[in-house]
């Protein structure tokens, strides 16, 4: 028996809401499953869960809840089938206050995804910037940056990302218990009084006078995190600048490696899709839309 590989696991993140996650989350599934790869999608916007309507899936007999409230054992209990072959749902549940999950239950759920059979799990975050959001985040081995190109959806993006860095960097420093440099991390943090340490890098330069090893290991942290940025609703007025804003803060302040920025059209096929509960690359294969989901699976499966 030859032992399963791990999934891969998109993170599709979008602190604002209204931005596209669920849509690009359901077409992206769509089109995974449709190029022959087993797909999990994974509706992680706990307490508002939406990812089922996409695809005109009204009641499932289970849900994340289920799960996370220990009605069943498996997160493979909760795993429901779609229409589309190769194509499964986790549905969120809309238990009250379960957005604020439980540091160990947000543990198992993350320990229980990364087992799942498959070969590519979507995650559909919710908005936000909590420390749930920013966990699952964590887990993704690809994440996508969702965001439209206005200033207000670029800017939640912007500081999503400086906590995602802030995150990880503390995380371990916790482990190594390396007070010193949560200290400095902490002064980073605050801009307003230390604008010495406003970017990664100036942080790093001073963290390497304190400890050399353990500052090459953040350097090789920040390294790990490899994030997409994905401006949805593109209008040929607005879109590449907005890619490269963020992408500029990105390599600028936050010393993290960009890429070539992904566009995704405005296309009326997806508000007509929305009303028939059905996600648009069923229908209009041929839209605007589905031609740059198109473009985005090629770069996620290569
Ligand atoms: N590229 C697009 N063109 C047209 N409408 C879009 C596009 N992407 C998303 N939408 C619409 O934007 C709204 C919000 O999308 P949604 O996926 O629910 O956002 P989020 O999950 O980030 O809150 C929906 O009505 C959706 O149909
Ligand atoms: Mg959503």
């Amino acid at each position: 028996m030859t032992a399963q590989s791990a999934p891969v696991i998109i993170g599709v993140i979008g602190p604002k809401g209204g931005v596209g996650k669920s849509t690009i989350s359901a077409n992206l599934s769509v089109a995974l499953a449709r190029a022959g790869a087993r797909v999990v999608a994974v509706d992680l916007d706990l307490g508002s869960a939406n990812l089922n309507v996409l695809f005109g899936m009204k009641s499932v007999s289970y849900t994340l809840d289920d799960f996370l409230l220990n009605k069943v054992q498996n997160l493979e209990d909760v795993v429901s089938p779609t229409d589309i072959p190769g194509l499964s749902l986790i549905c969120g549940g809309n238990v009250p206050g379960i957005a604020s999950l439980p540091y160990q239950r947000k543990i198992k759920l993350l320990r229980h995804l990364r087992k799942l059979p498959c070969d590519y799990m979507l995650l559909d975050l919710a908005a936000g910037v909590s420390n749930n959001v920013v966990d699952f985040a964590l887990v993704a081995t690809r994440s996508l940056l969702v965001t439209t190109p206005d200033v207000p959806s670029l800017m939640s993006l912007y500081s999503f990302l400086k906590t995602t860095v802030f995150r990880r960097m503390s995380l371990f420093l916790r482990q190594a218990g390396s007070d010193d440099l949560l200290d400095l991390l902490e002064m980073a943090r605050d801009v307003d009084r230390h604008p010495e340490l406003k970017s990664i890098e100036a942080f790093f330069d001073q963290a390497q006078r304190i400890d050399p090893e353990l500052t090459g290991k953040l350097r090789r942290i920040n390294k790990r995190f490899d994030p997409l940025t994905l401006v949805n609703r593109a209008t040929p007025a607005m879109g590449a600048n907005a890619g490269i804003t963020i992408n500029k803060l990105m390599e600028k302040f936050l010393s993290l490696r960009v890429h070539d920025i992904l566009s995704v059209r405005e296309d009326p096929a997806v508000t007509r899709a929305a009303m028939k509960l059905r996600p648009v690359l069923l229908d209009e294969p041929d839209c605007l839309f589905a031609k740059d989901i198109a473009r985005v699976v090629d770069v996620l499966m290569n």
